[in-house]
């Protein structure tokens, strides 16, 4: 028999045997007992209207005879018993949870399952698994009276996609994260590469978006070949001076600052200069000489003095304002990094920054703002209380920055798009969300905090 054939009849046999069991001679007069089909489990499930961190489940299950329902709503405790009308479930941790009902009668059980996905940053649980903020205005065009800024890299750049995209849709201003440094665009003497610097400041040129220039001359980003110099002090300054004013030249008029110095004064008490290779080769006095020669080189451009922690230590902010106020007229703008967290530094020491820049008639860049949302290593997850807690902090912050006078603003630039890319995470070797966009590029509560602080 060729094989359809046999497939044919495989087909029709199980009907034919209901036939033969059914018409045949009855050797009993028992009345045929046609199986109890099993019940197929079905369930609707709703965000609560009062919070946006429980999700409503209601049994929809229909069926004839007994039947029991269980749930298992994702969170490991395994399967439970149905209550009488809707459960609602609290999920507070972001994450993706399979919330299952289980339908049991004598002919077996059934399931069904559905996923509830939950981003803390964006509001807690998704609708339908889409975790996006409710805002729909892009922070540029609610920005109207500063650049916001963000930074990015040649690489990406290149890549495109979403990262060049939200650069656009919600960027006035980028900085290099650190391709813009000396170590980077001055690797070996007399050698320049500014391959990379081009890419990030040909993007903004092109899309009109301003671009800040981080950083000539910062200890952490000095080649190595600048550090072991082996010439004499003057001609160490003929070199750092022909640096300065080769780049400053290259991008004259395609780019709106410079951070000349980043970082020159020392930690802890005191606060002396950092003894870096420019301050051992050059005196104390290398900072103004650096400020002198950008200004001869662009005398458009806005020279900045960059560094961490002005807010959180009173002492570093201090021999902050007493290197500017050494520069006179050399110098535009204080750059303060911003490095912050979710409850610190106070919102009085922030604004403390920024009462002695305007004080001092210069503008005020806040550089580098990221909010880290567990400092202290104890979460593993953004909680909905501490994406409200970042997002207050984000809030703060702009509205500090958006309350100065017109003439002292400038930029408030993000370190940071999306939380993964955050240089915290390998600096403090543990998980952080400080940023405004989730992973996937969502824009989290800390967005809606930055635009709440426009208002
Ligand atoms: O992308 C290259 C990769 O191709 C290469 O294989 C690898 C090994 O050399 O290096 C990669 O580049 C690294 C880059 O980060 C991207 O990950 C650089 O080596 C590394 O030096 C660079 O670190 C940057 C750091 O400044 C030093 O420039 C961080 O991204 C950047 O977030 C950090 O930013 C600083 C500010 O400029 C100043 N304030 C503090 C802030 C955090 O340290």
């Amino acid at each position: 028999m060729k094989l359809k054939n046999l497939f044919n009849l495989l087909k029709v046999l199980p009907l034919f045997l209901l036939i033969i069991s059914c018409g045949g001679p009855n050797e009993s007069d028992d009345p045929i007992i046609i199986p109890v089909a099993k019940v197929q489990a079905t369930f609707n499930m709703s965000i609560s209207p009062s919070d946006p961190n429980v999700m409503l489940f209601d049994n929809k299950t229909v069926g004839k005879g007994e039947f029991m329902s269980e749930w298992d709503f994702g969170q490991g405790n395994g399967f439970v018993e149905d209550l009488p009308g809707i459960e609602e479930i609290r999920f507070d941790t972001d994450g993706t949870f399979t919330v299952t009902l289980k339908v049991t009668n004598e002919a077996g059980f059934t399931e069904d399952s559905k996923t509830v996905v939950v981003n803390n940053g964006t509001g807690g649980i998704c609708p339908n698994g889409n975790c996006t903020s409710n805002s729909s205005s892009a922070l540029k065009d609610a920005t109207t009276t500063f650049f916001v800024g963000n930074i990015t890299r040649a690489s990406r750049i290149n890549a495109g996609g979403k990262h060049t995209e939200v650069l656009k849709s919600d960027f006035s201003s980028i900085t290099s994260e650190y391709e813009m440094k000396m170590n980077v665009m001055y690797p070996s003497q007399g050698n320049y590469d500014f391959s990379a610097a081009d890419v990030i400041v040909n993007f903004g040129f092109d899309n009109a978006i301003n671009v800040h220039g981080h950083a000539l001359i910062w200890h952490n980003a000095t080649p190595d070949w600048v550090k072991d110099f082996a010439g004499s002090d003057s001609e160490f300054e003929a070199m750092v001076k022909d640096y300065i004013t080769t780049t400053v030249t290259r991008y004259k008029g395609k780019i709106g600052s410079w951070d000349v110095v980043n970082e020159a004064i020392e930690d802890g008490s005191g606060n002396p200069l950092r003894n870096s290779i420019f301050k051992q080769k050059m005196g104390d006095d290398y900072i103004k000489k650096c400020f002198q020669w950008a200004r001869d080189a662009d005398p458009n451009v806005l020279l900045f003095y960059n560094d961490y922690n002005m807010a959180s230590s009173p002492g570093k902010r201090a021999a902050m304002f007493k290197i500017v106020d050494s520069l006179g007229d050399l110098i535009d703008g204080v750059g303060t990094q911003m490095h912050i967290n979710y409850n610190f530094p106070s919102k009085s020491n922030i604004q403390a920054v920024a009462d002695g820049t305007v004080s001092r008639g210069l503008k005020l860049h806040f550089a580098e703002l990221d909010v880290r949302a567990n400092p202290d290593n104890d979460q593993t997850s953004l909680t909905a209380e501490r994406a409200d807690e970042q997002k207050a902090k984000f809030k703060e912050v702009v509205q500090i920055y958006n309350s100065i006078p017109l003439d002292n603003k400038y930029a408030l630039t993000v370190w940071g798009l999306k939380d993964n890319e955050t240089w915290l995470i390998d600096f403090w070797g543990h998980i952080d969300w400080p940023l405004m966009y989730d992973d996937n590029f969502n824009k989290k509560k800390a967005y809606d905090g930055f635009l709440e602080g426009l208002q």
